[in-house]
Parts: C-alpha cells; structure tokens; sequence
C-alpha cells in the first residue's frame, strides 16, 4: 500500500491548511455542534471571569479533526488571554516545560496538544504546577543538591488527546474539567461546510453541501478538506459551482465513497472479512496485513468505522458487522456464537 499519498479524508492535519486559520471559529457563539460542551464552557468562563480567577484545567478528547485545537484557542480568546502552544513529545526535559512555565502571565492559557505523549519526569513537574501553582526547582547536584519552591501565577493548562486511555490518572485527575468531542451530524457539518463556502467565496447549492457534509466521516476537518478538492474540480470540469453531480464525480476520483470511506477504510475491511473470516483479529494483525501503522489504524480507521457500526471489538479483536458485508457486497453468514480465538 502507497502510505506516501495523503489521504483525502485523513482528520489528522496534513499542515496544508493555513486557510483552515481564517474558517477557524474565534468565539464560541460561532462554534457549530458541540452544542453541550459550548454550554459547559459558557458557564466555566463566566464562573472564573466573575470571580476574577484563570480558568479551571481543561482536557478535551476525541478522534482528530473535531475541534479539540479550535476550543482551545476560543477559550483564549473569550477569556482574553494569551495562549502558549505546546505539544507532548515538544516537551522532552522537565527544564523544557519549567522555562515555558516560568514565562506565563496570570491567567494565561498553556495549551498541551497529544498530551498523552508526555514524559513521566515532565509530568511530575506539571502536576504542582497546576495543583499549587508552584515550580520545584533542584539546585546543584548530589548530596547538596537542594529544592526550592518558585510561585507561579494562576494560569490554565488545556490539554488535548486522542487517546484518554493514555492520559495517567494523576495528570488527569488534575483536569477540573474534561470533555468528550464527538462526531458531528450531517446538519452540523452541512452548517460548517456552507458557512466555509461563503468565506472563501465558492458557489455551492445546497444538495452540492449535503453530498460533502454526508462523505465527511463526521469530522469538520474532512468536511473542509472536500469542499476544497470538490472546489477545484468544480472549477476545472464544470462551471465553478459545486453541485451535487460535481461533489459526486470529484469524491468518486478520490475513491470516497458514498459514506466517505476510502481505500484505506475498505482495506481493513476487507481483511477482515477475507482474510479472517470477518474476525475476530487483533488491530497489530490487521495494521501488518495491509502495511499501516497500528497507530494509523487505531486514531484514524477504527473511531469511524465502530461509529457507523462496521466493526465491533471484542476481547479477541475486531469483528466486522454485517452492515460492513453489506456495504462491501459480501454475503454475510451468521457466526456461531463461539468465535474462534485466532488473536488476542
Ligand atoms: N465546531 C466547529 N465549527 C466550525 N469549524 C470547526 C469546528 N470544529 C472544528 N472546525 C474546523 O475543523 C478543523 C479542525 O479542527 P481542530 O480544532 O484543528 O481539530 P483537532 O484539534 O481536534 O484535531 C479546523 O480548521 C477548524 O476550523
Ligand atoms: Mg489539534
């Protein structure tokens, strides 16, 4: 399998997107879906602004491309504060997250993307940190090394991850508020994909929008990404507006299909049903059968196909549904109900 060629419907950022900088929401009142966690952090906002305080610790999670970044940088902006960008594995020494720590104002926001990724030593740092707003610092070495203790201002951590199960219980139990993101409905993504039209100025009728809102697995950055490429083929093959004719044969191009999986979707698919008899099989067994990354599969491929409810898992591994035969064209047969332990 080719894994150099970006996928289209990728949700994790291919770093090509800098025009996503002028579509990202600034407030929350422009934040589309999330309906419940846009009311959550209203009230956490105004509870800390009425009693002057930073904000309490935050920690999103869910698959790529939801908006984890996005809420961030709203909560910056509606507390009106700066925000420091980090990330996980940008953070290897404790001395590394001391000199970010020690250069933040009062109430400004630290934003720790993959924090999942963080090292244990630099945990250990962060958790007096956010607990008491305090940094231990050792001076010298050996036996005269001693501690002092510097006083932090008040700041906020905003912490995202794709994998919670990876996030250890003492860092998130630091967390005063966690959020799940979930996939977005088709009405939420066709109110993002229009809204994204009329920025940048592409003409799009309303079954045009639906077709990409539809194909876009949920996730808004997918659903932007193929008004993108859906836009150029309009513009090349067409008269410039996308139609739902023009979405259709552009996404057929790119080999998505009508519920917006892609080769990669369907390789696993496939492997598991027939290769594997439609499983159970183990995620490892699955990566190395078609060359991905298991962490490729596990972040990416399978949110959405359990979302749709094309595979389920098992204590043995992932099984493939019926809806999955079916979308595929194979004939399903029902399994006896003692699945055969082929890996755990
Ligand atoms: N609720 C939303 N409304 C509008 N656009 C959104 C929303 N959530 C995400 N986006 C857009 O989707 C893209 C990906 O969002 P991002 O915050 O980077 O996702 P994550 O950090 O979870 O991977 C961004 O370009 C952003 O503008
Ligand atoms: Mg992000």
């Amino acid at each position: 399998m080719n894994t150099e060629a970006p996928r289209i419907v990728d949700p994790q950022s291919d770093g090509s997107e800098q025009i996503d900088n002028a579509l990202r929401p600034k407030l929350l009142k422009d934040i589309i879906g999330q309906n419940q966690i846009t009311e959550n952090l209203q009230i956490l906002i105004e509870a800390s602004q009425q009693r002057a305080d930073a904000l309490d610790h935050v920690l999103f999670y869910g698959p790529p491309g939801l908006g984890k970044t996005t809420l961030a940088h709203v909560l910056a902006n509606e507390m009106n504060v700066n925000i420091k960008v980090s990330s996980g594995p940008a953070i290897e020494r404790p001395g590394d997250l001391a000199a970010i720590l020690s250069n933040l104002s009062g109430g400004d926001v630290l934003f720790i993307d993959e924090i999942h990724r963080l090292g244990t030593i630099v945990e250990e740092v962060l958790y007096p940190a956010m607990e008491d707003f305090a940094l231990d610092i050792i001076i010298g070495k050996g036996p005269s090394a001693r501690s002092i203790r510097l006083k932090l201002p008040r700041f906020t951590v905003i912490g995202a991850t794709t994998r919670l199960a990876l996030v250890s219980s003492p860092l998130r139990a630091r967390f005063g508020a966690v959020y799940r993101l979930d996939y977005y409905d088709q009405n939420a993504l066709k109110r993002i994909v229009m809204n994204a039209a009329r920025k940048l100025e592409i003409k799009a009728d309303e079954s045009g929008v639906e077709e990409i809102a539809r194909r876009s697995r949920g996730t808004p950055r997918v659903a932007l990404r193929l008004l993108r490429r859906v836009r150029d083929y309009a513009q090349v093959r067409a008269d410039g507006t996308i139609t739902e004719e023009a979405a259709k044969e552009a996404m057929s191009l790119l080999s998505i299909d009508r519920l917006g999986l892609d080769e990669i979707d369907r390789m696993v698919l496939d492997t598991i049903i027939k290769k594997y008899d439609g499983g159970p099989v183990g995620l490892s067994t699955i990566a190395a059968s078609i060359s991905e990354e298991p962490d490729t599969i596990m972040d990416v491929v399978e949110p959405y196909l359990l979302q749709i409810g094309f595979l389920s898992r098992t204590s043995q591994g992932r099984m493939a549904t019926n809806l999955a035969y079916e979308h595929l064209g194979y004939p399903y047969r029902e399994k006896p109900s003692q699945p055969s332990l082929i890996e755990s």
